[in-house]
């Protein structure tokens, strides 16, 4: 990729990551949500949030719909503009992870070579991709904001699922699905998400 800078160095602090985990008796990582819009990515981000937070856990939410109010404001959703934005999402999840938190990233992220090259970005194990594995007739049907009406419509060009792609995980390590066509309750969307960071020793 295009690097303009030269001439430079990388800095170290004598305060790093690992004296940072043992203040906050965890692990930092990378929690990316990845799946349609209107497939429950926010809701499940939220939902892990809290359940975190009341374990005493710290995370923090990037929240693609949001970010791009403003650190990524500039980009639209041509394909290259969804990699920059899934670029800087992925630089920006690596500070808070080494920072110490469980950082939470919420995006379509419909290409997989940009969820990948996130996931080459961070330390082994650290990057869990999760996969909201949601029929577009479900998210279709909630269309919260209205959008994929505007897109059936043609009134938005390039809508993920409609005529745009959305290139589902082959290896991811969380799956959210419907069981006997029933969504699974926030609640229990989170829980599979934490019990895996319990196991994987994050939460410690
Ligand atoms: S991406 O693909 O990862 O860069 O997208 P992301 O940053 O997550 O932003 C997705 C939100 O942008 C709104 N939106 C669109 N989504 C998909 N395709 C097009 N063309 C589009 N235009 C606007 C939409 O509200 C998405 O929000 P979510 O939270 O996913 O529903």
């Amino acid at each position: 990729t295009l690097n303009n800078s030269t001439n430079i160095f990388w800095q170290e602090c004598p305060v790093g990551k690992v004296e940072r985990q043992k203040l906050l008796n965890q692990k930092g990582c990378v929690v990316w949500i990845t799946g349609l819009s209107g497939s429950g990515k926010s809701t499940l981000a939220c939902s892990v949030s809290r359940e975190l937070h009341s374990k005493g856990k710290l995370s923090y939410i990037l929240d693609g719909d949001n970010l791009r109010h403003g650190l990524n404001k500039d980009l639209g959703f041509k394909a290259e503009d969804r990699a920059e934005n899934i670029r800087r999402v992925g630089e920006v999840a690596k500070l808070f992870s080494d920072a110490g938190l469980i950082c939470i990233a919420s995006l379509i992220s419909p290409y997989r070579k940009d969820r990948d090259a996130c996931r080459a970005m961070l330390p082994d194990a650290s990057f869990i991709e999760v996969f909201m594995n949601m029929p577009l007739e479900l998210c279709e049907s909630r269309d919260a904001k209205g959008l994929y009406k505007l897109a059936r419509a043609g009134k938005i060009k390039g809508f993920t699922g409609i005529d745009d792609p959305y290139e589902r995980p082959l290896n991811c390590e969380i799956e959210i699905e419907q069981k006997d066509g029933v969504c699974p309750k926030p609640a229990a969307m989170a829980g599979q998400v934490v019990s895996y960071l319990e196991e994987k020793g994050f939460l410690q």
